[in-house]
């Protein structure tokens, strides 16, 4: 099993270039199963979920070509299957993207529950409640989601809980189904709106998306598209706090700072010099002394939940103390036992993290337990006293892509054991 090897003590100062969103690609990968015509897909990350996604296709007997410079064309013309094994759904929860596709164009889909998740249960019944609605036949039978639909037709859906999949599931089933669908106390978060400007660019009838109340109008066939996924929010936001923690000067490129607000909001007060432009945010911490910040985790404009990990790493370095709630997963901490070995002073009260910060952390072998949680690793071990091991980092290799190689050439001490 591959593992990094992290000394720290170095100040990370240069230029990084962000990729392309991870959970912007995976619902626009399924997404291209309701084309007509060929989809070609552009600024797609080399990642291990994207890689599954596309297996997953591949599986279904989807013609998936992917180019060297990641571009990825997608033609769903010779699909001969509609099923999501488990063997595939268990490594990646988001394979239920192709849920609401496959039953929206072909009427059928057998999709395996995805089963326990180390963040906690993570069920899909609003997924099912929403394609209920609108009017598909769902039986659960043998760890599946067996689902049948002549033909769909447009409804009112009201989301109980803010999902982002689940949002995005129903609106790709949405957009060929029979009249007007609307999407109430809808995900807003700009995956959701890149999937919608996608489906747009196919011939989608789509308003709203970006706000709660997202509306479509059903149209009869989608053709084909070229299409450019938005950068990574999260890859950036795990970035910028590696140039807090480690008190160095980093420039990001192929950003949209607007999505980093509430990111870049808690970083100015843990004492960060922040300026941004059009596709570029500058983080300086040099010579400046980091303050532990309280965080909230929320849906999209607060905080993202897939950063609260990087903070409570920033935390365990900073002066004084800092609370950390995390209110998206039930078990979202996974990390503190980690940090705690590396001589993090964390106390944990229910949903929150009390982190008072430490003067040093001190190098020693962990385990990455899931994505969000190993990249809090990595940033810890980039300030900690001596070489960290950290194990199991197939996790971060789902949703980073190159980060060694990223790290390195800002002067991270980072390198690859096999
Ligand atoms: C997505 C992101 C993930 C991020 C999360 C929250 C992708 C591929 N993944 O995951 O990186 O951490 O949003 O921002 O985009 N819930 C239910 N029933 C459901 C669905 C969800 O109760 O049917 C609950 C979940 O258990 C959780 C909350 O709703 O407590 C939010 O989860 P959700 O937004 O659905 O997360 P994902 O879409 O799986």
């Amino acid at each position: 099993m591959e593992k990094l090897a992290i000394r720290g003590g170095h100040a990370l100062c240069g230029e990084t270039v962000i990729s392309g969103a991870k959970n912007a690609t995976l619902p626009i990968l399924a997404g291209a199963l309701l084309s007509d015509g060929k989809v070609r897909i552009a600024n797609v990350p080399h990642l291990r979920d994207v890689t599954t996604m596309v297996q997953l296709l591949g599986r279904m007997g989807v013609d998936v070509l992917v180019h060297d410079s990641m571009e990825v064309e997608v033609d769903a013309s010779t699909i001969s299957d509609f099923s999501a094994p488990y063997d595939l759904v268990k490594t990646m929860r988001a394979s239920i993207l192709v849920l609401g596709p496959l039953l929206a164009r072909f009427g059928a889909a057998d999709v395996s529950l995805p089963g326990g998740c180390a963040i906690g249960a993570r069920p899909v019944d609003l997924h099912v409640k929403g394609l209920r609605a609108l009017g598909a036949d769902i039986e659960i039978k043998d760890g599946y989601i067996r689902a049948r639909a002549e033909k769909l037709k447009g409804a009112h859906v009201f989301f109980d809980a803010v999902s982002v999949t689940g949002t995005e599931n129903i609106l790709m089933a949405a957009v060929l189904a029979e009249g007007e669908t609307v999407l109430e106390n809808a995900a807003r978060e700009p995956e959701v709106i890149d999937l919608a400007n996608f489906l747009i660019s196919m011939g989608a009838q789509i308003t709203g998306a970006g706000s709660n109340r997202i509306i479509v109008q059903g149209v009869g066939s989608l053709s084909g598209t070229s299409y450019r996924v938005l950068p990574d929010r999260i890859e950036a936001g795990t970035f910028l706090v590696a140039a807090a923690i480690t008190g160095g000067k980093v420039r990001l490129r192929k950003v949209v700072p607007l999505h980093l607000e509430a990111i870049i909001q808690k970083l100015r007060q843990a004492g960060a010099g922040i300026e941004a432009g059009d596709d570029w945010v500058e983080l300086d911490m040099r010579g400046r002394k980091l303050q532990a910040v309280d965080i909230t985790t929320d849906p999209y404009p607060g905080f993202p939940t897939d950063m609260q990990a990087q903070f409570v790493a920033l935390n365990s370095v900073a002066a004084g103390t800092g609370a950390v709630t995390e209110t998206i997963f039930e078990n979202r901490f996974m990390h503190v036992p980690e940090l705690q070995r590396m001589g993090a002073d964390i106390g944990l009260q229910g949903h929150t993290a009390i982190v008072r910060g430490v003067k040093q952390l001190r190098a020693a072998p962990v385990m990455a337990t899931d994505l969000r949680a190993s990249a809090g690793l990595v940033l810890a071990a980039l300030v900690a006293d001596g070489e960290t091991v950290v194990d199991r980092i197939y996790h971060i290799d789902r949703g980073y892509e190159c980060i060694e190689e990223k790290l390195r050439n800002i002067g991270a001490d980072i390198r690859r054991l096999a």
